[in-house]
């Protein structure tokens, strides 16, 4: 087992080792790991992708334009970002350079699996009461093998270990979405996903 497979008893300890992490060839090429945030007993976890490229440079998930409107629905929610634990299910930001911009490239399978160590001991340490899966890798990573999120939209699906899971989508697919009407009904049903497990985690 190597340094950064000891299991950390604080989240801090965490984020030093996850800063480690060679587990599979991503944090090569990253500027820095991004570890998770929040609350260290947050009733409420949110899982998304991986860090982008703004999140990437800052060191911090969720601080780039999804994370804005991540931000925006959570207060419209009423959830307290401070509240609740916000992390990804791959820690290093993976892309693809062009000319001076670095593209987003999806994580795949083993990248997914080889990183949900770190997912693991997040949820170990933070133990929350309710897990929220944003997107299609979040889902993968949770469950451990690829699900849809259609299948399980609005209902509650559970974890291996018994928490319970909404699945929504991720924040950047509604900033794809050209048709401003088609983008503020689901921007309503990705905050009715936000309210529901808000209740969920009492
Ligand atoms: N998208 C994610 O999945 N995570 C982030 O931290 C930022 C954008």
């Amino acid at each position: 087992m190597s340094e950064a497979e000891v299991e950390a008893a604080t989240l801090g300890a965490l984020a030093e080792a996850e800063a480690n992490c060679t587990r599979c060839p991503l944090y090569r090429d990253a500027t820095q790991v991004v570890p998770g945030e929040g609350h260290r007993q947050a009733r409420m976890m949110v899982v998304g992708e991986q860090p982008g490229d703004k999140e990437d440079l800052a060191g911090r998930p969720f601080v780039g334009p999804a994370g804005r409107l991540f931000d925006q629905t959570l207060a419209e929610a009423g959830i307290p970002r401070d509240q609740i634990f916000v992390t990804n299910a791959v820690k290093h930001f993976k892309f693809e350079p062009r000319g001076k911009r670095r593209l987003h490239r999806s994580p795949n399978a083993g990248e997914i699996d080889r990183c949900k160590w770190w997912l693991g001991q997040e949820l170990k340490l933070v133990a929350p009461a309710v897990l929220v899966a944003m997107g299609a890798t979040a889902l993968r990573s949770l469950l451990g093998r690829p699900v849809s999120i259609s299948s399980l939209r609005g209902k509650t699906g559970r974890i291996e270990d018994g928490i319970p899971m909404i699945a929504t989508i991720h924040p950047s697919w509604l900033l794809r979405i050209r048709d401003s009407a088609a983008r503020e009904t689901e921007r309503q049903l990705f905050l009715a996903d936000l309210r529901r497990a808000w209740r969920l985690a009492g």
